[in-house]
């Protein structure tokens, strides 16, 4: 079987981890990297959590030798809107070059490229340069939660120099990237609650206050007219952006065009006095994901809806901590909020923020095996998307995580018609042979 009939297979399985009609999904595509992993040669442990399993892999460590943990996520988001897709998201397709399928690039693309890379190292070598632990878990895209309590109870076991990890993006085809951070993540869901039933919006409507609207007022305060976040001591402790890497990303071109092709906004928006890199990479952010309330059916319905809701989820940057993000919020609604309504707020998933020095001798070491795949400058790069199990990693093992992703700026990870370059793949395999060498020598 050739690397890519794996990936096509990997890709099949429906595993995404927030809808529970996929339980035994997540569990099917975590056996059969189980599998994979075992044929390969590797000692494999299935952890059963009170979610998704978490599968564990090494080769038989050696003390001489450099120990560097692999991780990735083996779950998807969900495929919704379905009716977007140019074919069946489960069932992978090549098109011109790129596969198309849910996962493609997030994160299983990305995933095989290690699996292969390593098995590719073996079947030439007969042995990896290093130490190797795998970690693939099932919950990335649900925030982890079952990940950083294995962690500590396993901390023994899965100690390591450094963990290695390709579930960011490039800044362009063919361009080598090495992240050095990431942003943070604090969701929370808020319910705004008035009258006890639903009412005639002509026989009460001016003498309660409507839900829905008190949503909308509330949502509104969380900005100033130009970006800024009004929440009080939100941007405390917010860590400066160094002046080398307003050069090197300034340095990269003037993402806007990019950026307004991509995104397909007529105008891009945000907090002033920072580029738009500058803005999604290093600035924290609070956006609302969604808000609900009242008639969502055909034509009009006069009522006043007893409740509405809105989700909101701030990115945060180094030091923010994402408790007293959520606290500050909650504080700062209630403040906004009339005694004509009641709050109620259910806190969802948490993350720090994780930053690191490029410029250490593994962050070297991990550009030096970029330079070799892809040739050209290496891009040194945050991201504004989060992994909140990596500043974890440096929690509980003390360890750094080399973050060096081949997702394209047009992959559509998350969106309909996710699509991952078959020669990204290759070049992914090839990365992580020059990776495991390079980081064993380091
Ligand atoms: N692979 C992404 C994170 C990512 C995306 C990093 C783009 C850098 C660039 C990851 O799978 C993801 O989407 N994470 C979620 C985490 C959340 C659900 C807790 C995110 O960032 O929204
Ligand atoms: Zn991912």
């Amino acid at each position: 079987m050739s690397a890519l009939d794996d990936l096509l297979t990997c890709l099949r399985f429906p595993s995404v981890s927030t809808d529970s009609k996929h339980r035994q999904d997540v569990r099917a595509c975590a056996l059969w990297l189980q599998e994979k992993l075992t044929k390969m040669g590797l000692s494999t442990e299935l952890h059963d959590t009170p979610g998704h399993p978490i599968l564990i892999a090494k080769n038989a460590h050696r003390p001489d030798r450099r120990t560097v943990l692999l991780y990735g996520h083996y779950d998807v988001q969900p495929a919704e809107p379905f009716a977007e897709w140019q074919t069946p998201p489960f069932e992978p397709i090549l098109r011109e070059g790129r596969i198309y399928c849910r996962g493609a690039t997030d994160n299983k693309g990305q995933l095989m490229a290690h699996v292969s890379g390593l098995a590719e190292t073996l079947r030439q070598e007969g042995d990896l340069p290093v130490n190797l632990t795998i970690l693939f878990e099932g919950e990335e895209e649900i925030g982890s939660p079952n990940l950083k309590p294995f962690l500590e109870a396993h901390h023994a076991e899965l100690a390591c120099d450094v963990v290695a990890i390709s579930d960011t993006g490039m800044v362009g085809e063919g361009v080598g990237t090495f992240t050095y951070g990431l942003r943070g993540i604090a969701c929370m869901e808020v319910k705004v609650k008035g009258p006890s039933i639903d009412l005639h919006s002509g026989i009460f409507g001016g003498a309660v206050a409507n839900p829905v609207t008190m949503a909308a007022r509330l949502i509104a305060s969380l900005h100033d007219a130009e970006g800024r976040v009004m929440i009080p001591g939100f941007y405390d402790g917010v860590r400066d952006l160094q002046a080398w890497e307003r050069q090197a990303w300034a340095s990269l071109g003037d993402g806007e065009p990019e950026t307004l092709s991509l995104t397909g906004a007529p105008e891009l928006f945000g907090e002033p006095g920072y580029s738009e890199r500058e803005r999604r990479w290093a600035r924290p952010t609070a956006e609302v994901n969604g808000m609900g309330g009242g008639y969502q059916g055909e034509g009009s319905k006069t009522v006043i809806a007893r409740e509405a809701f809105f989700k909101l989820s701030f990115r945060l940057v180094p030091d923010q901590d994402p408790a007293r993000i959520l606290r500050l919020a909650e504080d700062y609604l209630r403040s906004q909020a009339p005694a004509s309504v009641r709050l109620e707020f259910k806190p969802g998933h948490t993350g720090k923020a994780y930053l690191m020095d490029p410029h250490s001798p593994l962050g070297l070491a991990a550009q030096r095996a970029l330079q070799h795949t892809f040739g050209g400058q290496v891009a040194l790069i945050r991201e504004g998307g989060s992994i909140p199990i990596v500043q974890a990693f440096k929690d509980v093992l003390k360890a750094d995580t080399i973050l060096v992703g081949l997702a394209l700026p047009d992959c559509q990870a998350h969106a309909p018609n996710e699509n991952f370059p078959v020669a990204s793949f290759e070049a992914g395999i090839r990365l992580n042979q020059a990776l495991l060498k390079e980081l064993a020598q380091a």
